[in-house]
Order: structure tokens, then sequence, then C-alpha cells
């Protein structure tokens, strides 16, 4: 056990994290998308911690966060595809998987061992500065224990991980509230995840439909991540839910009754950024099961989807 310190995201708490990263601490942190466990990408013995402190299973890698593109072209390779996908929307909630550059100096333990690399360039101001002060590549998963719900706040961060980091910055709410689209590129653009871009948005970049990862069979990249059940809180879930039966929670989308809604106004950012939290605090009240309202099948729908999908599946 270490105690875990609570950091501000002012400067001083920011050359504090950076430290901690430096020496090979764990430190979580804000992005838009979720907060991220941090570790240095170069130390192994530090990446190693972070599957220990999340009881991740080593075949998993872990995104590589980088301040700009630049620092990611000396990790990562980007064709011409991925160059385009950079420009429009890094930094962002967009992670690129490409080949991992030779001597890039990034732990094998943060690939899996894999030819290639999944690299991220956050938005979050406090992730900005803290990578700029860090001077590392910064392996970061979400901040949470493998398999149950992504945190959203310092708070949830200290509920799953407390006692096994070293430090949590706060910065808040995270603004988008899921995780980052991953796009693997190369002959075929694959959409390996869903997340904070829609994937009409990355179609429209590229000119052309992208390819869903589960639908090209064995032979196309896949994110080992992706398990069935995942996200999962400690109460069922049944989706797509009109009325909820007696002695359920309801999950509501839209104008209708509910015991928490996503969003009234069937704003699908709205829902997205209120997704984990909404489902954490219906899963606080005991194990009622939780019934969720249809979320339409687009734009950040999509990504809400995916999640709850993982969310209510059979749990391993
Ligand atoms: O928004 C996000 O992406 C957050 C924040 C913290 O940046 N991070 C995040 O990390 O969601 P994590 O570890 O929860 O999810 C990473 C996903 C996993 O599904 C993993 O299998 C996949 O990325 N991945 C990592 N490297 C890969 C690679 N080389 N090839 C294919 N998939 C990869
Ligand atoms: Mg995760």
């Amino acid at each position: 056990m270490t105690e875990t310190r609570l950091l501000q995201s002012d400067p001083q708490g920011i050359d504090t994290a950076a430290a901690l990263l430096r020496a090979g601490g764990l430190v979580a942190f804000p992005t838009e998308t979720v907060y991220g466990l941090g570790a240095d990408a170069t130390d192994g013995r530090a990446v190693a911690g972070i599957f220990e402190a999340k009881g991740r299973p080593r075949f998993n890698p872990l995104i590589v966060h980088l301040p700009d593109a630049e620092a990611a072209r000396a990790v990562g390779v980007l064709d011409d595809a991925a160059e385009r996908l950079a420009a429009a929307f890094w930094p962002g909630p967009l992670t690129l998987v490409l080949p991992l550059r030779a001597g890039a100096g990034i732990s094998p333990l943060v690939t899996a061992g894999l030819e290639t690399v999944a690299i991220r360039v956050p938005a979050h101001p406090v992730a900005q500065a803290l990578l700029r002060a860090a001077g590392r590549p910064l392996a970061a998963p979400s901040a949470n224990p493998s398999g149950k719900v992504s945190p959203t706040t310092a708070a949830h961060v200290l509920a799953g991980l407390t006692g096994r980091i070293a430090a949590v910055v706060d910065g808040g709410p995270c603004a988008v509230g899921l995780e980052s689209t991953i796009v693997a590129t190369g002959v075929t653009p694959v959409l390996l995840r869903p997340g904070g871009v829609p994937s009409e948005a990355v179609e429209a970049c590229l000119g052309r439909p992208i390819a869903l990862a589960g639908d090209l069979g064995g032979a196309a990249p896949s994110a080992p991540g992706q398990l069935a059940s995942h996200y999962a809180p400690e109460a069922a879930l049944r989706l797509n839910v009109t009325a909820a039966r007696p002695g359920e929670l309801m999950l509501g989308f839209g104008p209708g009754p509910c015991d928490l809604n996503l969003s009234e106004s069937g704003d699908l950012a709205e829902a997205a950024a209120n997704l984990f939290h909404h489902l954490r605090l219906l899963d606080a009240g005991g194990t009622a099961p939780i019934a969720v309202a249809p979320v339409p099948e687009q734009g950040l729908g999509r990504a809400i989807n995916d999640r709850l999908r993982r969310a209510a599946a059979p749990r391993g």
C-alpha cells in the first residue's frame, strides 16, 4: 500500500506529478475522454506497475500519450491516411494504431510485444502540461480496475485505485466522458473501438468508409483489450428498455420517466459525458438491476452503445 496523493492541477501539482512519473511512479491524470493512469512508457518497471495496479492482463497493450504529432512521428510511422487523421483530430479523442518505429525506446510491455503502437495526443490542458513537464511518453490506460467502469472524475479514480498508485491530478470532470476512437490505418483503415470522435467524422476525413474490426474476420487487426465484458457495474444491465420493470432503476435518454437521465433533450454529447458517472450513481444504490433506454446508433451514440453492450455482457 502506498498513500495516494490528491494533487491540484496548478503548476505545483503538475511539477510534483511530473517528478513522480520521471521517478517511475504511477500518476492518474485527466484527459478530455476519461482519466488515464500514467507511467513513463520507456520504463519497463513503471509500465509493469500499471498492469499490477489495474489487474490488467499483460496481453492487453497500452496507449502511448504524446504532446503533439511531431512527438508521435518519433514513436510511430504515420502513412498518408494517418497524417490526415492526425491533422484533423489531434489534439483530441482519437488514437492511431501505427507501425512502431525501431529504436523509439518504448517498453515492449506497452505494446504487448506487437509491432504496432497505439498513439494518442490528448487535448486536455492538464494532460498537455503534464506531458511537457514529464518530458516522457506516457503509457496510460483508463484509471480503473480492469473490467470496471471508467473514471471521469478524480474521485472515481480514488474509489478504484487508492493505495495502489502514487497520485491523481484533479482536473475536474472529463468533457467527452468516454474513451478515444481507435483507428488502425494501413491498406484498409479499420475502426478498432468507437469513441469520442464519431466514425462518421473519421470517414468524412478519409473520404471513404471505414471497416469495423469484427467485419474483417481473424486476419484483421484488433484491439486485444476489447473484451466482451467491460465497463461493468456491480448491478446487471438490461438495454433498449422502454419501460422499467418493478425493482429496476431506469437510466433514461430523452424525455420520459426515469431515475437518472443521460440527456433529457436527447443530446448524444451530453449523454456520453454523463454515461459512466450515471452508471456509478445507479450502481451505488445497491444491486437493483439497471434498465437503459434506447440510444440511437449514430454519431457518439455508437460509442455509448458499445460501452453499454459490454457493460451488459455476461461477466467472465
Ligand atoms: O481515451 C482513451 O483512449 C483513454 C485515455 C486515458 O487516453 N485510454 C484508454 O486506454 O482507453 P485503455 O487501455 O483503457 O484502452 C486501450 C485500448 C485497448 O482496447 C487496447 O487493446 C488497444 O487500445 N490497443 C493498444 N495498443 C494497441 C495496438 N498496438 N493494437 C491494437 N490495439 C491496441
Ligand atoms: Mg479502459
